[in-house]
């Protein structure tokens, strides 16, 4: 299959064709997101709640991200993968964002990068961009800063709220990113926000009128679900499955159903007799 890119994504806008993206953390989920046929594939530092248990993901540090992208990348061959940028690894300067941005493409083998912020980042993005290294925005509910915010809630409320996200995208735009993710903003602010900025808006909790969607692979076929947010629509729920499998597992070892003979490698009787010789 033939490798997804950057004028490929930005050309999807205005082509209309919406552009399908979910997350994945290692290398089957890599594969699987390959062989489905979806356009980009977010490492997400999402990474930290859906597989390492953390908190937020705000503990998430570069190193987890890059050991986590080079093992997508290995099984994604077609997606353009992007790697997130975690908190405060591009929030202490613009020299240090272009040394981490490029630590996860060099490193890690990612694509792209995606970074939260709107108007107050813009200048991070840019450098980041003239340094060669291709950036999605992310704007609306901005995980790592999920606190200052007041918690994982909707953004952009109010008009002034809502004209200050119109504000980030355009800024974002000006800056160079190629797409934009945004994320827990009403329909009709997702709609206007994809219809001002000419990248393509990658909705999440959005609304439909956007150029595409991403969700976190975890949550949309129930492998994690401490935690459904609205805007997640799980097409699956596999943790019961899974769960009955080990259940079964378990039954079998205590009962020595399990392994049974086709599981186990068998010994001439002449070759044992000489063993016990
Ligand atoms: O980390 C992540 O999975 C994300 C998506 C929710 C957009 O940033
Ligand atoms: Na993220």
């Amino acid at each position: 299959d033939t490798k997804v890119s950057i004028p490929s994504i930005i050309q999807s806008k205005k082509e209309g064709r919406k552009l399908v993206m979910i997350t994945a953390y290692d290398y089957p989920f890599g594969l699987m997101a390959d062989e489905a046929g979806v356009d980009m594939v977010l490492v997400g530092d999402s990474l930290g709640m859906v597989v390492l248990g953390l908190d937020g993901t705000v503990p998430v540090t570069l190193e987890m991200m890059i050991h986590h992208i080079q093992a997508v990348v290995r099984g994604c061959k077609g997606p353009l993968v992007v790697g997130d940028m975690p908190f405060m690894t591009y929030n202490t300067g613009i020299r240090d964002a272009i040394i981490n941005a490029g630590r996860l493409m060099k490193e890690g083998g990612c694509d792209a990068v995606k970074l939260e912020g709107g108007v107050d980042f813009a200048p991070v993005v840019q450098a980041i961009v003239k340094a060669g290294i291709p950036v999605q925005g992310h704007i609306g509910l901005t995980p790592q800063t999920a606190s200052a915010l007041g918690g994982f809630k909707m953004q952009g409320k109010d008009a002034s709220a809502a004209r200050r996200i119109v504000e980030d995208a355009k800024a974002l735009e000006a800056a160079g990113v190629f797409s934009i993710v945004a994320e827990a903003v009403p329909a009709p602010l997702g709609r206007l926000i994809a219809e001002t900025v000419s990248v393509p808006v990658i909705g999440i909790g959005a609304g439909v009128d956007v150029d595409g969607q991403v969700l976190v692979t975890h949550d949309m076929v129930g492998l994690f679900d401490r935690f459904v947010p609205k805007f997640v629509k799980q097409y699956t729920k596999i943790r019961p499955t899974i769960i009955d499998a080990i259940k079964s597992y378990g039954e079998e070892v205590r009962t020595s159903a399990f392994p049974a003979p086709e599981h186990s490698f068998s010994m001439p009787d002449e070759t044992l007799a000489a063993v016990k010789k």
